[in-house]
């Protein structure tokens, strides 16, 4: 999500210090930028000189070089409160005072983050969908805290990104995760059920809902591990049966099958094209 967040920044003119916890990462995730820009440019979408100036405006960092004199900072690092916590509590005493802070958490409570930093007022969530070079909603989240002019700058940030935009209320899981968690883990509870194969559940999605991936596919593209941990802390805030994790995406994430990501999921991917991987339950 990090790259594709920095990619989009530096595709609407700013200047993007882009942070990762290793080399070899942030090579996997200019890597990435530069093939969707090339990919851009092999279209007729793209100038190469306006690949090559988007490129030019995202430098990378292990450490925090560059971060003082950001005016956002957008974290999208794993999903877990305590090593969020621990992130803004170094970056608050580094990066300068007027900074807005933006969590692109998918599950947990801004107000949480907010509130462990030295800036309340000037904290907000600005969640991403995946792909975020491609899929065009933005969820802007106000907290109690949050004030109207670091609102009003998250907002505007959102439409320079020309993202369409929606005001969601600080409640876990926000609109779309609300929705679409729930969803996705009923589509394992109906594999698990035997209502119908792993294909057969997203073909019928695809074909009778219209939607662009069944719900099996779609958590093998999100990450079985990700979904876990966003229904865990949702089933942790609602306790409603709708957010619990079946049995089944417990195993595979045991397992490590995590979807995509690691070449396993509901689908094998180390061929050309996925193979469902029928779990015979
Ligand atoms: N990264 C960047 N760009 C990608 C991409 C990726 N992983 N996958 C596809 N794209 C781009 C392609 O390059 C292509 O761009 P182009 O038109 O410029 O060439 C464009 O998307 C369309 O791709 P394809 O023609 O290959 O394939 P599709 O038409 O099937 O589209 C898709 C791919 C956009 C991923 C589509 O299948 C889709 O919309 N899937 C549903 C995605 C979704 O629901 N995302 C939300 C997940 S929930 C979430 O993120 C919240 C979080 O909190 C968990």
């Amino acid at each position: 999500m990090g790259h594709g967040i920095a990619q989009v920044a530096a595709q609407a003119g700013y200047q993007v210090v882009a942070r990762e916890v290793g080399d070899e990462r942030i090579q996997k995730g200019m890597g990435r930028i530069e093939k969707q820009l090339a990919r851009a440019v092999e279209k007729g979408r793209l100038e190469q000189s306006a690949a090559d100036e988007i490129r030019g405006r995202i430098t990378t960092t292990t450490g925090f070089d560059g971060f003082e004199d950001c005016d956002l900072v957008i974290e999208a690092i794993t999903e877990n409160l305590d090593r969020k916590l621990e992130l803004w509590r170094e970056l608050d005493g580094l990066v300068k005072d007027e900074a807005v802070f933006a969590t692109n958490t998918s599950s947990l409570s801004v107000i949480d983050q907010a509130a462990a930093t030295k800036r309340p007022n000037q904290f907000v969530g600005l969640h991403f969908f995946n792909p975020a070079q491609v899929m065009p909603l933005l969820e802007v989240v106000q907290t109690v805290t949050t004030d109207d002019d670091t609102f009003k700058t998250a907002w505007q940030f959102g439409e320079s990104l020309k993202k369409t935009l929606v005001h969601a209320r600080d409640k876990t899981g926000f609109i779309v995760n609300r929705l679409l968690v729930p969803y996705m883990l009923d589509a394992v509870r109906a594999y698990e059920e035997g209502v119908g194969s792993i294909e057969e559940i997203d073909i019928a999605m695809k074909a009778g809902a219209n939607h662009p991936m069944g719900p099996l596919t779609l958590l093998d593209f999100v990450g079985l591990d990700t979904t876990k941990s966003i229904a865990d802390i949702m089933f942790d805030e609602y306790r409603e049966r709708r957010f619990a994790a079946p049995p089944t995406l417990r195993k595979m994430v045991s397992a490590g099958w995590y979807g995509r990501k690691s070449g396993r999921g509901f689908y094998d991917y180390s061929g050309d094209a996925p193979v469902a991987v029928e779990l015979g339950l």
